[in-house]
This record gives structure tokens, C-alpha cells and sequence, in this order.
């Protein structure tokens, strides 16, 4: 993927910049060395292409809300409809509850595993529910600034003097708003009988890694199921530039987090964040492709909790092919997903490599003058 073809032509599409000169005879590239990052992601891709099998998706509609296009996200409240299953019937439904004592959620359940266990070869079935963190500091000063003035100036720095968002936290509302998904599935599982998660993935961000937890924690669960996050690289949000998009070490992480498990591999260091190239958007697509495949390919379980970031959700959507469906910060929803596996890897076509996001002079109020690579040496 990124930097897989060093072709001067690839190189002239990036970073650098390429002047021809009148006769056309002499070509002079000058261009920003190949960075740490782009070799990790690199790296990372060409790991993840060596697999042995990928995945097509297609979204199963008619089941949940969020995947009618006449659903307004702006407005849904999950909490009060369901998770968004819809009411309807399913083709199990006359053998499983001939007496109509279930609930929505137990006939859907039953009618997912049924789909599951009787599927043709290479055929399987699972439901995600993809949650977004409650709000960080990050989040707060985006709103503050502005979008083109965070992107430009503020994302870079690992604060502003009074809060940090490096790696960020959440704000008393993103508490609050993971203990109220917390009260949803309290309800969700002792009366809707909605299907616990079998298997918790997440970020390694301390947001989502703290959002898990305030959702999950001390809930009626399953003793065959426990909240026993595993922590996936691949879930995390966009790569590069913001610093609130970079992870801690592992060692750090573990002393947080000595509950939480890590996926094989998982590096000490962030090796995938660089102060100067932010990952694309077909990047962050294809990656969580990547992810996707892996928990198709590796994991049996059929009830999935994701906890991650709008630009990864939003990546999941687009490449399943969902409808884009934004969630609030602590928002939740279900996507239910047939696969069918293909051998070999996946086929990850052309993919825009990472760009090099233009710095603005400092906004009114800002004592610090930023220069590239200012957000590395000021972040510990
Ligand atoms: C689904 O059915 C239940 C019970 O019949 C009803 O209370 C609820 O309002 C219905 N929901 C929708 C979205 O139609
Ligand atoms: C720092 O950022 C926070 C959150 O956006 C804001 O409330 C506060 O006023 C900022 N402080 C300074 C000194 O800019
Ligand atoms: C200016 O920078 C200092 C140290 O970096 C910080 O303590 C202070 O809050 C900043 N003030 C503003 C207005 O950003
Ligand atoms: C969640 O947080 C609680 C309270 O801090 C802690 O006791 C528990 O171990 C955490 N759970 C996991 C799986 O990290
Ligand atoms: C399944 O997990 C193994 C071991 O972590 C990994 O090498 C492989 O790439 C995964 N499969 C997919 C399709 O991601
Ligand atoms: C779902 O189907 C896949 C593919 O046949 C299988 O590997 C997996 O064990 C099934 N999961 C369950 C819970 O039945």
C-alpha cells in the first residue's frame, strides 16, 4: 500500500514537489524524506495483505434502523429504540416462539445464529456494535477553535495551558454520557434480552479504553461472556499530526489498564504516529477493512462490541458499504453483516498515501509559535 511502489512518478503525487523543466529534459524532485510513519504503515499493510483469506461484506437492511437512508442520525436516540432493531418478523420466528413470549431481540438472535450455523461454506454472520467514545478534551477544543483552526493550529499541540488533549481524556460529559450507555444495556440486557457482546474490542486510546469501561463495567453480564476488553491497533483513529490521535506506550497502557488484554504484536511504542503526515481517508478505510477481516477471520463469536472513533466508525460504514451514519460522542449502533470469505489477501487496489496538513500562523490568543514537529518535542 503506502510507499509499496517507489516509482518517482508515486513520490511526485505526495509530498514532494516536481518541476520539469521548459526543455522537459531535466526532472527535479525535491521531496521530504520518507518518514517514519509512512515506512510503519507500510509496514503494517503489507502484514496485514500477507493473510491468508479476506472478506465481502453486504449489510443486512431491514433490520436496524441506522441502515434506512429516512433515519435522521441527527435525532435517533438509540437508547429509547432498541439499539434501533426494527419490529418485524424473521423466518425462525414460527419454530422458535410459536407462543410469542420472546422478545424482538431474542427471535432476532435466534435468527442470526440459525443464519449463521446453516450458511453455505465460506458464509458467516455477525453483528457489530460499534460505540463511539463520550467526549474529550479534544473534542471541546474543536468545537472552541473551529474545525479549520484545530486541523491547522491547535490539533498539534498537546494543549492550550489550561487543558490537555494529548491522548485525550474524557470530560465530566463523556462520563457521563458512557454511564448512560451503561444504564442502556442495564435494561437492554435484563429486558429487551438484548444479546451481550461476546468478544469487547478496543482502541488503544485512554478515551475509548476509559469509554469501554464506564459502559461495560459491573454490568449483569453473562459469567460466560465477562467484559474482557482486547485491544485492537487497528481500531484507533486517524494516524498522524493531532495529538490526540497519539497511543502510550504499551508498558503505560498496561499500568492503566492491567485488566485489559493486547492482540499478539502489539507494540511498545506508537509507531504508527508521526508529528507530520496525517494517514488519508482511503487509508483509514482500507485499515478498517483490515480489521474487519481479522475478526471475521479470527473470531467465532457473533456479537461484537467495537470501541473506537468517528473517523474509524465512519471508515467502517463506508467500506461495508453502510449508509454514513454519524454518531454523537458516546453514541452506539449495531450494523448486521453476512461475509463471504475469499482466499488470499485482500485486494487493497490504490491507496492515497499520507498528506503533509498545512500549519496557519497562530490564532489570536495563542502564545505558542508552531513549527513542524513542535507537538513531538513538546509531548512527553
Ligand atoms: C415495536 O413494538 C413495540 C411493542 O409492540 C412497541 O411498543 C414499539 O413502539 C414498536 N416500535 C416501533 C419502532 O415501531
Ligand atoms: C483551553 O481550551 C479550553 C477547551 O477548549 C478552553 O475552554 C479554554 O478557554 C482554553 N484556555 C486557553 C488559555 O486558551
Ligand atoms: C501560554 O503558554 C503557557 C506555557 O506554555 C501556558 O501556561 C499559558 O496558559 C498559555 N496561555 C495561553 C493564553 O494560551
Ligand atoms: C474498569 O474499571 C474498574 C474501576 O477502575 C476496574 O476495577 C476494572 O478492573 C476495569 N475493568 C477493566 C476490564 O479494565
Ligand atoms: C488472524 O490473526 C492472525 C494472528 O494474529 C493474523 O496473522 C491474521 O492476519 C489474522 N487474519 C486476518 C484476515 O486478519
Ligand atoms: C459462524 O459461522 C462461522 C463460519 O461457518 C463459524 O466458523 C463460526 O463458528 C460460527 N459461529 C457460531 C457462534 O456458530
Amino acid at each position: 500500500m503506502i510507499s509499496k511502489h517507489r516509482s518517482l512518478s508515486s513520490y511526485c503525487g505526495l509530498l514532494p514537489v516536481c518541476i520539469v523543466s521548459a526543455a522537459g529534459l531535466l526532472l527535479v524532485v525535491a521531496f521530504i524524506a520518507t518518514t517514519a510513519v509512512q515506512k510503519n504503515m507500510a509496514a503494517v499493510s503489507s502484514a496485514q495483505t500477507k493473510g491468508k483469506v479476506y472478506f465481502d461484506y453486504v449489510v443486512q437492511n431491514g433490520f436496524f434502523a441506522q441502515s434506512d437512508k429516512a433515519t435522521d442520525a441527527s435525532s435517533f436516540d438509540f437508547t429509547k429504540a432498541d439499539m434501533g432493531l426494527l419490529n418485524r418478523t424473521y423466518d425462525t420466528d414460527a419454530s422458535f416462539d410459536p407462543k410469542k413470549e420472546k422478545t424482538q431481540w431474542q427471535r432476532f438472535e435466534y435468527y442470526v445464529r440459525h443464519l449463521n450455523q446453516s450458511a453455505s461454506a465460506g458464509v458467516s454472520y455477525k453483528v457489530l456494535y460499534l460505540g463511539r467514545h463520550g467526549e474529550g478534551w479534544h473534542n471541546v477544543e474543536e468545537a472552541t477553535v473551529g474545525g479549520k483552526l484545530w486541523d491547522c493550529y491547535w490539533s498539534r499541540l498537546p494543549g492550550n495551558g489550561t487543558v490537555t488533549w494529548q491522548n485525550s481524556n474524557l470530560t465530566p460529559l463523556g462520563i457521563r454520557q458512557a454511564l448512560a450507555v451503561n444504564s442502556f444495556w442495564k435494561s437492554a440486557l435484563a429486558d429487551a434480552k438484548t444479546p451481550a457482546p461476546e468478544t469487547y474490542y478496543v482502541s488503544p486510546l485512554e478515551r475509548t479504553l476509559l469509554t469501554a469501561n464506564y459502559t461495560f463495567n459491573g454490568l449483569q453480564l453473562p459469567a460466560q461472556k465477562p467484559f474482557q476488553p482486547i485491544i485492537k491497533e487497528l481500531l484507533r483513529e486517524a494516524l498522524g499530526v493531532h495529538t490526540c490521535d497519539r497511543r502510550d506506550t504499551k508498558t503505560k497502557i498496561h499500568s492503566l489498564w492491567p485488566q485489559v488484554t493486547f492482540e499478539a504484536g502489539f507494540s511498545e511504542d506508537d509507531l504508527l504516529w508521526d508529528p507530520d503526515f496525517r494517514e488519508s481517508g482511503g487509508h483509514q478505510v482500507n485499515r478498517m477493512l483490515h480489521f474487519i477481516d481479522d475478526i471475521y477471520a479470527n473470531d467465532t463469536n457473533i456479537f461484537i462490541s467495537c470501541t473506537s472513533h468517528s473517523g474509524s466508525i465512519s471508515s467502517i460504514q463506508q467500506g461495508l458499504g453502510h449508509r454514513q451514519f454519524q454518531l454523537q460522542t458516546g453514541g452506539m449502533m449495531p450494523i448486521f453483516l453476512k461475509a463471504q470469505q475469499r482466499s488470499g489477501p485482500r485486494p487493497d487496489g490504490k491507496i492515497d498515501p499520507p498528506s503533509k496538513p498545512a500549519i496557519c500562523s497562530p490564532p489570536p490568543g495563542a502564545n505558542i509559535t508552531l513549527t513542524t514537529g513542535l507537538a513531538t518535542a513538546t509531548s512527553t
